[in-house]
Order: structure tokens, then C-alpha cells, then sequence
């Protein structure tokens, strides 16, 4: 062991203690929106916020977290500051869509995600990896942040499109973290609750990018089109043939096809870029923990060639979802799964039980820790 095994606690926005002003909320949410939750959020299992378009509801516990996404989802409605900022750039798309919209179109695709197809996907990600790391073989330095969103983009681009998409090498990568940068932040006159007809700065920024990256989704599509109609039997079956293959009457309009393909690369690049970014930080500078793991993964690449079972050959580990001591170890960067409630919020003025919600059992919520 080349360290002392002493807990590593990485850098994290200090928990605040109580609300901000409106303006400092519009400074802080513009900077880092991280930086706006109290200690509540990081130990409850679930709270809610007033104010920023609320009542929301942030779940916490997984057990709550499927019983709003899954088994209750009828009941609730996405954030009203999420959809502005988000449905301007992923319009239709899965991530976006609500209600009817958003049934059909997880019907239409739900051939996509059968096991086969994906694990399918299985051996490009491997090999795109296995590349990747070549690189890091004469050791140095290296921004991990960066590679990490160079590598989850190069496997993207294998999985969904085997690599077709038009435009100018990496400019589709570029694109899309240049239209979340100015588009996809919360806009000062979105936590006002300015009317939609106000132009918002960061909409006016983004707008030459969007209109830019709609270009390559659909000129895209359309090379892809073309390959179909010219040799069908050697397309690939990536996402992208599979997508198109959902167009058409019940299934997925034109529009809705280019808005998912919007949503996968936006939805699947940045969330697992930075996954994988914030877990090789903290296993860089935690080596008794990444000498743990490294033997682990050697165990299991020993004795299983397969990467469709690495998943399952891992050893499993239970965590405590919640600490309710404030010792939480490592607070990630992942964004937390905020929604809309009218009945949690009708619950919490009748009744002045103030007993813990219990997961995944709506009807036992009596009442909500605050965010601060
Ligand atoms: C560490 C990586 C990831 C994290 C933390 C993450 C997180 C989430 C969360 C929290 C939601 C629910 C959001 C909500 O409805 O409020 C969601 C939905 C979604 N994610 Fe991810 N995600 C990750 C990777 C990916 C990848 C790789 C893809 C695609 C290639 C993807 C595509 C989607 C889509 C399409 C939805 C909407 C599903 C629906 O509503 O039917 N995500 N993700």
C-alpha cells in the first residue's frame, strides 16, 4: 500500500444553513446550482423546495426515487425549471416528453433497449475503451475531466451512430457541450417566473449552436436514410437504424426521432462523463481504495472474458443510500431527481404528523424536511 488509508474527502460546496436571498439565489444558481442545498439534502430522504418553481419534490432514497419515476409517476410532473431550461434544446425527446407524448414514444423505442441490442453494445464500448487507454501507457499528466468526456462521447458515437455523423470531425462533441453551456443554464428570468414571451440571454447565446447542431442531427439522419434505401442488408444495427425503424404511424414522428437523438448524446454524455470523471479523481487520491478495486477487476477479468457478465461477476457491495450523521463521504456532482407535486403538498398542509416518510410509500408521507 503506497498511502495512508485516511478517509479522503474531496472538495464539496459547503452545505448552506439557511435560504438565500432571491438575488444571491439567481448569483448562485447561475454559477453552480450545487451550491444552493442545505444539509437536509444530503441526509433526508427526501425534501421539498419552495420558490424555484416549486413546490418540488427531491428524492434522495432509491425506494422514493422509483416510486416517483415508476410505480407513482402519474402523480407527478417535472420541474417547471427543469422543462425550461431543457425542453428549448431536447424538445420531444424521452427526457423532456410528458404524458401521451412520452408513453408512445417509450413504447415506440422500447425494441431499442431489449438485452440483445444491448448487449450488443457491449464489445464497442470494450474496444473503444481498450484504444482509449493506450494512451496513458508513457504515463504524465492528463485532465481526466476532459478525456472522460472525449471517451463517453467516442463510445456514444460508436453505440448510437457506429461512428456516421455528419459534420467536422469531433464538431458534434464540441457542439453539444457549447449549447449546455449557454442554453442549458438556468436562466435569472426562469426563477423569476418571467413570462415565456421575455428573451432570455442564455436562450439568445445558444441560439446560432442550436441551430447549428439541429443541422448535423438531421443531416445525419438523412446519410443514414440514405444508406437504408442503397444497401440495406449492411446497415448497422445501431441505435440509429433502430430509432428509424420506430418512425411512423403510432410510432415516432421525424421530429421525434431527431429529438431523441438530441436527448441520448445530451442526457448520456454529460451525466456519465462526469461520473466516470469524479470516480478516477476520488480513486487517485484515495490509493488504498483504487488498490482494493483494481484487484477486484483483475479477479473478475481473470476468470470471465465475456464484458456482457463483467457487471454480474463483480463482487456487490450494500450501501447505505442515506447518513444521517452528515458524514457523508463523497458528495457527487450527479444531478438529484426533482419533480412536481401537487398531492405531497396537499398532504403536508393537512396533517401535522411530522413522522419520516417511509420509501416508496407515498401514502405515508405526512410531512417534508425543508432544503435548508
Ligand atoms: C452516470 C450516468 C447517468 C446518470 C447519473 C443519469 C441520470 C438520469 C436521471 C436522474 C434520469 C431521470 C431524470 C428525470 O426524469 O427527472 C435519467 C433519465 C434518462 N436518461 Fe440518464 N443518466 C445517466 C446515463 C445515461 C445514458 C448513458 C443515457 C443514454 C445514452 C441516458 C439517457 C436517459 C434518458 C433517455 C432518460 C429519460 C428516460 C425516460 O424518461 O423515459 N442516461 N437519467
Amino acid at each position: 500500500m503506497d498511502s495512508q488509508p485516511v478517509p479522503f474527502v474531496p472538495p464539496a460546496p459547503k452545505p448552506r444553513t439557511a435560504p438565500p436571498s432571491t438575488l444571491e439565489m439567481i448569483r448562485i444558481v447561475y454559477r453552480n446550482p450545487l451550491e444552493l442545498w442545505g444539509e437536509p439534502t444530503y441526509n433526508e430522504p427526501w425534501i421539498s423546495v419552495t420558490g424555484v418553481g416549486g413546490p418540488l419534490v427531491i428524492a434522495n432514497d432509491p425506494g422514493l426515487i422509483r416510486h416517483v419515476l415508476v410505480d407513482n409517476a402519474k402523480n407527478y410532473k417535472m420541474a417547471t425549471v427543469r422543462q425550461k431550461i431543457l425542453r428549448p434544446i431536447l424538445r420531444d425527446g424521452l427526457l423532456t416528453a410528458e404524458g401521451e407524448v412520452w408513453r408512445r414514444s417509450r413504447k415506440a423505442m422500447a425494441p431499442v433497449f431489449t438485452p440483445r441490442h444491448i448487449f450488443g453494445f457491449a464489445e464497442p464500448m470494450l474496444k473503444r475503451t481498450l484504444e482509449f487507454v493506450t494512451r496513458y501507457e508513457q504515463g504524465g499528466t492528463s485532465d481526466i475531466a476532459h478525456d472522460m468526456t472525449l471517451l463517453t462521447f467516442d463510445i456514444l458515437a460508436e453505440t448510437l451512430f457506429s461512428g456516421e455523423i455528419s459534420g467536422e470531425p469531433g464538431s458534434f462533441a464540441k457542439e453539444i457541450d457549447r449549447l449546455f453551456e449557454t442554453m442549458g443554464r438556468v436562466d435569472p428570468l426562469d426563477l423569476l417566473r418571467a413570462p415565456d414571451w421575455l428573451p432570455r440571454l442564455t436562450r439568445i447565446r445558444g441560439r446560432k449552436t442550436m441551430a447549428y447542431f439541429r443541422k448535423i442531427v438531421t443531416d445525419t439522419v438523412q446519410m443514414r436514410e440514405a444508406r437504408l434505401r442503397r444497401a440495406p442488408d449492411t446497415v448497422p444495427q445501431d441505435f440509429l437504424t433502430l430509432l428509424l425503424k420506430a418512425e411512423g404511424p403510432g410510432g415516432l414522428t421525424r421530429a421525434e426521432v431527431e429529438d431523441n437523438i438530441i436527448t441520448f448524446i445530451g442526457a448520456g454524455h454529460e451525466t456519465t462523463a462526469r461520473a466516470l470523471g469524479w470516480t478516477l479523481y476520488c480513486l487517485a487520491e484515495a490509493p488504498w481504495e483504487r488498490e482494493k478495486i483494481e484487484h477486484e477487476i483483475d479477479a473478475v477479468l481473470a476468470r470471465e472474458p465475456d464484458p456482457t457478465k463483467w457487471l454480474d461477476a463483480m463482487p456487490r457491495w450494500r450501501v447505505s443510500p442515506t447518513r444521517r450523521n452528515g458524514s457523508t463521504p463523497c458528495r457527487s456532482p450527479a444531478p438529484p431527481s426533482t419533480r412536481r407535486s401537487g398531492s405531497i403538498r396537499r398532504r403536508r398542509r393537512s396533517t401535522a404528523n411530522r413522522s419520516s416518510p417511509k420509501p416508496g410509500t407515498a401514502s405515508t408521507y405526512r410531512d417534508v424536511p425543508r432544503c435548508w
